[in-house]
């Protein structure tokens, strides 16, 4: 039989602080979803033509943050200005997709069942993005007042931070995704008929 997680110490430290159940439970998963009535997926509530709407506006926020602290490390070995004023509105943009994605998930994330594992990753992976969107917001009101909005080394590796931290953030929202279905129909199949058709 193989194993459910892998056995790396890293692995395990990770597994204990993401999961509290303990592995035996883990293990009988399948029985737990039988018995509480667990579809394979759960649908979201913000949805448009049939499909949820919070991924499609998740990519506005993770490409143009991370767009905006490129221009920035251009900038940095750089004497245009128009880098920084790039990355500057770059992030302006990025800022308001977060706010945008971030309705749209806490929508979502209501939906979900008290008391489940998707419930606490969910909660994460929220207050993760609300955290790398206040440091955003932090290096770019430094900058605001700036002469061409220049991008000093401070801002750009409060930057750097962020960025690494919603690729973790990110981890969890497809661990919500691919691993807890949600926002999967909870019909999905390979041969399922049109979500137009639903
Ligand atoms: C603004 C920053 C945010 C970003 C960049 C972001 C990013 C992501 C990503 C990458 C996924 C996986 C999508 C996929 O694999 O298809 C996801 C799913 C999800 N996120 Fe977020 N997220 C954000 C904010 C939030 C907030 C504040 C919540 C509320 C707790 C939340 C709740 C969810 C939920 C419930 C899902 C499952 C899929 C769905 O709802 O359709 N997200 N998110």
């Amino acid at each position: 039989m193989p194993a459910a997680y892998p056995c790396e110490p890293g692995f395990m430290l990770a597994r204990g602080f993401l999961d509290r159940r303990s592995k035996r439970s883990i293990r009988s998963d399948r029985v737990r979803k039988a018995s509480m009535g667990y579809a394979a997926g759960m649908r979201s509530r913000v949805r448009a033509l049939g499909h949820p709407v919070h991924p499609m506006l998740i990519v506005f926020p993770l490409g143009l943050f991370v767009t905006g602290t490129v221009f920035d490390l251009i900038a940095l070995f750089s004497d245009d200005a128009a880098f920084d004023q790039v990355g500057y509105w770059n992030i302006a943009a990025g800022m308001i997709g977060a706010v945008l994605a971030a309705v749209t998930g806490l929508l979502d994330w209501t939906a979900i069942p008290s008391g489940t594992r998707a419930k606490r990753i969910g909660l994460l992976h929220g207050a993760t993005n609300g955290v790398v969107l206040v440091l955003f917001l932090i290096s770019w009101l430094v900058r605001m007042d700036n002469a061409d909005h220049r991008a000093g080394t401070g801002s750009f590796v409060v930057e750097v931070l962020a960025v690494a931290l919603s690729g973790g953030a990110a981890w969890f929202g497809g661990e919500l995704v691919d691993r807890l279905g949600i926002g999967v129909d909870e019909d999905a199949h390979p041969d399922a008929a049109s979500s137009l058709a639903r």
